[in-house]
């Protein structure tokens, strides 16, 4: 075993396995008036300039310890030691937040880590969120980087004692030498912690002080390097297999001195080279300088990366055994909850790459992607996908902060942030602001938790108050800032915005604002907004009707994006005129879709909805370019931002907005776990207590089936098909009640199993 040194990490923490207990105490501090009332900020010298410092204190107990707890937080990222063991397996704590309003405090279970003699507590300071170029500027008059502390003791004979930061703490360099999310880390295994100097006292604003309210960011699991091969460049690539979100754990095998560097990547160009330069200005290079350790594990401390790829800058020998390489998943720490399986290899991968979209994408707020210089909670990303991530997984309390801090960035007069946490001032673009309304009602929706209903119906109703303010009709709620239907393929050359008409786009998500808000006022019996919006519903949807729908009939914007919206918020004055039309538009692209962000969202439910559901089934399994199945086909392990990120002969699209990791076009698995396997929440009994079955199979394929573990136990549904037709199951958890629709047929029924037979 090789010795612990001084200010270097020995091993590499996969998984935690060595985790000692020090586990993370929710709401811990809750009932205090403020946390951490006797510490003070402390930082460095040149706190701007300073890369990852070490702050330290030593402690030695007086008496015998009955239980002691580390409170502690940060103005960028922490990791707290105790005699050089991480405190806790929370990544990046104290995690995202709407910084200048509030900041997450963690308080930790230390008792098992303290010694009865001398004790080093260790907090290093990364810059992360905070201070990392990810945060464009934006936080520089808040406050400079910083930590805060509490160290508290309790002794057997009843006492306490409290090691806090203050005056009396000291800090340090360490090897981290440089470190940013975008850009990478470079450490120096050589460094050993000496020439400490006396902290200084800042402000980091105590009163944005919080206890932890989302879910921590922690290390999932490991995926073990596949395969090495040598470019034809000449370049040298391992190759993980699947695209992740973390970073690669590595042993060291060079000499002292020596560099081990590497790049991160998600795909391999046309001739099989590394690529990158879709990375846009993030570097994305980790670069270790040896100590001569071969023992030694070693992974980023402060950075993660989103990719598949890594291309071995630097390494001391072509010799290279796989084993020494890791890739560890990193993200929020989300409970699993769904599951989809069907008898197409290439749906269940598609479903697997919305999974993995999510899992890469879900690193404490919901971001557009992991990897190029964004990683951003882009607000219209996260809207389409919500209803799909409640499926995969338990986001209540993720979604909690995340709304949290978007009511905290939302402008007086209701304007959205594009981002959230905002770092520019809130624009306002439909679909995207309507983060606001949407993901409230989708979170309360799927686990009937009316505490996301009272914590965000103010800043829903602002933002649907906003949106109709601004002006006195479909003029005014489209214009602005605005992003269209981001991506769409009907976009004239060289823009990324589709070509359906904003202010159609506008005046449609302000219908659907109107229902969602009255939904919310019904659940919550605020019953004279719901007389108010119901009114402003119907003013909006006569404002569509006489503004967008031309003599014919039909709507002046002539895409598959605006009659999918028509006809799925319900404002097509003829259905079945509409769905014939939309059903057309498809047919003569040839079965394949065209639509970008909006459209892709909401295709496959408009579609079934409207009785074509067999054209629904045609695009999920058209294999050809533009399809969710032509990304599967060429290699996909997650979601593409790009219908051709990687183009029919192999080239790539463009080095601009060109993520091969961007859940949005994954709100497809929805329509896997709600209409081909048919289980949904009943709006009105919502989180499953009243479960709407309703499976909608298709001759094309064998089987499919989903289950979904709910707040009431785990519901299943699938089907099979039989020589006369398909044969449907449905499993119905104790607690919950079920509408089971097979046909034309509807039945209510309580728990158990249940099978039926459909021509
Ligand atoms: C992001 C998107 C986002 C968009 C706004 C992009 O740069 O990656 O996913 O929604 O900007 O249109």
């Amino acid at each position: 075993m090789p010795k612990r040194r001084e200010g270097c990490r020995i091993t590499c923490s996969i998984l935690f396995k060595n985790a000692p207990r020090a586990y993370l105490l929710y709401h811990a501090k809750a009932k205090n008036k403020m946390l951490l009332e006797n510490a003070k900020f402390i930082t460095t010298e040149n706190p701007r300039d300073s890369v990852a410092p070490v702050f330290r204190k030593t402690f030695a107990p007086k008496k015998e310890i009955r239980s002691a707890s580390l409170t502690v937080t940060a103005r960028g990222i922490y990791e707290a030691q105790i005699n050089g063991v991480r405190v806790g397996k929370f990544i990046f704590a104290p995690g995202w937040t709407s910084y200048k309003n509030r900041v997450q405090v963690q308080t930790y279970d230390v008792t098992a880590m303290l010694s009865g003699e001398n004790n080093t507590i260790d907090i290093l300071l990364g810059k992360g969120w905070h201070y990392g170029n990810i945060q464009r500027g934006s936080f520089d008059t808040i406050c400079d980087p910083c930590v805060i502390a509490s160290l508290d003791v309790e002794y057997t004979d009843g006492t306490a004692e409290a090691v806090a930061t203050d005056e009396s703490w000291q800090y340090a360099k360490t090897g981290i030498l440089y470190s940013d999310y975008y850009n990478g880390e470079t450490y120096d295994a050589n460094h050993v912690y000496g020439d400490w100097k006396p902290v200084v006292i800042t402000d980091g604003k105590k009163e944005a002080l919080v206890p932890q309210i989302g879910e921590i960011v922690t290390e999932i699991e490991e995926v073990p390097a596949k395969t090495y091969f040598i470019t034809p460049k000449g370049e040298r690539v391992i190759d993980f297999g699947q695209e992740i979100t973390g970073y690669v754990c590595f042993r060291n095998i060079a000499d002292i001195g020596d560099r081990i560097v590497f790049d991160h990547g998600e795909v391999l160009d046309r001739d099989g080279n590394f690529y990158n330069e879709n990375y846009r200005s993030a570097r994305s290079r980790i670069a270790y300088i040896s100590d001569g350790d071969k023992q030694k594990w070693y992974h980023p401390i402060f950075s993660f990366q989103g990719f598949r790829y890594i291309r071995l800058q630097e390494y001391p020998t072509n010799e290279l055994y796989l084993g020494d390489f890791k890739a560890i998943v990193v993200h929020s720490e989300l409970k699993r909850t769904g599951h989809f399986t069907c008898s197409d290899p290439m749906i269940n991968r598609l479903y697997e790459n919305v999974i993995w979209g999510q899992r890469g994408n879900f690193l404490d707020v919901p971001t557009d992607c992991p990897q190029r210089d964004e990683r951003l909670g882009w607000t219209g990303d996260a809207q389409v996908f919500c209803r799909t991530a409640a499926y995969n997984y338990d986001v209540n309390r993720f979604f909690h902060k995340w709304l949290g801090d978007l009511a905290l960035d939302q402008a007086p007069d209701g304007r959205v942030a594009q981002i959230i946490p905002a770092l520019w001032d809130p624009d306002g673009a439909f679909a995207w602001g309507d983060a606001a309304t949407v993901c409230p009602w989708e979170i309360y929706r799927a686990y009937g938790d009316i505490t996301i209903l009272e914590q965000q119906y103010e800043s829903m109703k602002k933002w649907c108050d906003y949106v109709y303010h601004k002006g006195d009709g479909p003029d005014a709620w489209g214009g602005g800032g605005q992003y269209g239907d981001w991506l769409g393929l009907d976009a004239e050359e060289g823009s990324y915005r589709g070509a359906t008409n904003d202010l159609l786009l506008g005046t449609v998500f302000l219908a659907y604002e109107c229902d969602l808000v009255i939904k919310a006022a019904k659940a919550l019996g605020r019953h004279e907004d719901v007389a108010a919006y119901t009114e402003r519903r119907e003013l909006v949807a006569k404002a569509f009707r006489d503004t967008f729908i031309g003599e014919d009939g039909l709507l002046t914007s002539d895409t598959q994006t605006a009659y999918v919206v028509a006809l799925h918020f319900d404002l097509a004055p003829d259905r079945a005129l509409f769905a014939k039309h939309l059903a057309d538009k498809v047919h003569a692209n040839g079965d394949r879709i065209q639509t970008g962000f909006i459209g892709t969202a909401y295709i496959m439910d408009a579609l079934t909805d409207a009785g074509y559901v067999d054209l629904a089934y045609s695009l999920l399994l058209q294999k050809e370019f533009p399809s969710w199945l032509y990304s599967v086909r060429k290699g996909a392990t997650t979601i593409w931002e790009h219908w051709d990120g990687l183009k029919p002969d192999g080239s790539v699209w463009s080095r601009d907005m060109n993520s091969f990791n961007h859940y949005a076009y994954g709100a497809v698995a929805s329509w896997m776990y709600g209409t081909m396997c048919g289980i949904r929440p009943d709006e009105e009994n919502p989180g499953y207590r009243n479960i709407k079955i309703k499976p909608l199979p298709d001759a094309r394929l064998d089987y499919a089936k989903a289950e979904l573990e709910t707040r009431y136990g785990t519901v299943k549904s699938g089907w099979e098909k039989t020589a006369d037709g398909f044969l449907v199951t449905v499993v119905i958890p104790e607690g919950a009640t079920a509408d089971i629709t097979i046909g034309a047929k509807t039945e209510h029924v309580g728990a158990g199993t249940y099978t039926y037979t459909m021509a």
